[in-house]
């Protein structure tokens, strides 16, 4: 099987492309390498399971030409991190629907399935946990810019029930809730990769807030696990999943479990988030999501435990860092 991967140089669309591969597939990353990196590729590139075409998943001919020549395709490129969103407005905007809308029509041309990856923010400020599918969005007011994000994924999703339903696409919808793992970068403002970078440099770990808040991790190998399995299941397509764990923990916690992981008992400074992100930031005090509608889908739901997932990315960054284990 060949299959094309948006943003296939980035965190999670590396882990997919490696389990692709594994499996005997090729693999075509369509990547702008504007947050995704060679080095999280360069096996497969090296060994001929994989190439890249660098450009923009906005380019609508290039990705007509891509689908193509794929057998599925996973769309994974997008603006990522509450930092850049917030900071690159328009593009961001622009790559969340021109983009999925030329992956969209190129592949309804032969029906070729798609897997959508949007995310958690689509719920915006819900407060009645645990999320489900089908709960009514909250999104907040067009100033804040965190919610263009939101709602851009939003239109995603309706652009693929759309074509599920006007042009039968095969088409099925991922809602990713925290993710993290191996590969994920701090610089966009990603809290797991952030804490454990400073714990390893010995660094204050710098919370957003109050630390009150609290969200629920799942390790990017769950899944990349639950994407191919939704991919692979005709009966998902059409409909929406929710991939997270409910494993809640508060960001505070989240500090001391990442100073007992790595070792370290590195000092915590809470910074006002108007700090980091200016005075119209809205923070979201918990996202807990509900996957009972995934599990009975694929009859798996993601249960790497945190702990577990944290000692993977410290023991990823200790060799970049140049640092031994404590
Ligand atoms: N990591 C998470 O916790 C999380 C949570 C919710 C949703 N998601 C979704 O999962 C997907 C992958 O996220 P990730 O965490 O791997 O982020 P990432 O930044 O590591 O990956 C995104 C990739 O897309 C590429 N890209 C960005 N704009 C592009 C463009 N215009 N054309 C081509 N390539 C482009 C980047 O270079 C990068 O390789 C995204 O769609 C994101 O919205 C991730």
């Amino acid at each position: 099987m060949h299959v094309l991967i948006t943003g296939g140089a980035g965190f999670i669309g590396s882990h997919l492309l490696d389990r692709h591969v594994a499996a005997g597939d090729t693999v075509t990353v369509l990547d702008d390498l504007s947050t995704g990196h060679l080095r999280n590729i360069q096996g497969p590139l090296a060994s001929g399971a994989a190439d890249l075409v660098q450009g923009c998943v906005t380019d609508a001919p290039l990705v007509a030409r891509l689908v193509a020549r794929a057998d599925c395709v996973y769309h994974l490129a997008s603006a990522v991190g509450v930092q850049r969103v917030m900071t690159q407005r328009i593009r961001t905007l622009d790559v969340a629907v021109s983009g999925t809308h030329a992956v969209l029509d190129a592949a309804a041309r032969d029906g070729t399935p798609v897997l959508i990856a949007s995310t958690s923010e689509v719920y915006g400020k819900i407060t009645k946990m645990p999320l489900r599918e089908d709960n009514d969005p909250c999104i907040g007011p067009s100033e804040i810019d965190r919610w263009g994000y939101a709602c851009a994924k939003l239109v995603d999703e309706f652009m693929a029930i759309a074509y599920f339903k006007e042009r039968a696409l095969p088409v099925v919808v991922a809602r990713l809730f925290n993710t993290i793992g191996p590969r994920q970068i701090g610089q966009y403002g990603m809290v797991v990769p952030r804490f454990v970078e400073a714990a390893l440099a010995g660094r204050d770990i710098h919370i957003h807030g109050s630390g009150e808040q609290s969200r629920c991790f799942t390790h990017v190998h769950d899944v990349v696990r639950s994407l191919s399995a939704l991919m692979a299941t005709p009966a998902a397509y059409g409909a929406v999943f929710n991939i997270g764990s409910n494993e809640e923990i508060s960001i505070n916690a989240l500090a001391a479990l990442v100073n007992d992981v790595v070792g370290t008992q590195v000092s915590v400074q809470h910074i006002p988030h108007r700090d980091v992100f200016g005075d119209s930031f809205q923070d979201i005090e918990r996202r807990v999501p509900d996957c009972s509608r995934l599990t009975k889908m694929i009859g798996y739901a993601p249960s790497t435990p945190l702990r577990q997932s944290i000692a993977d990315v410290a023991a990823a960054m200790r060799p970049a860092l140049a640092l031994t284990p404590a």
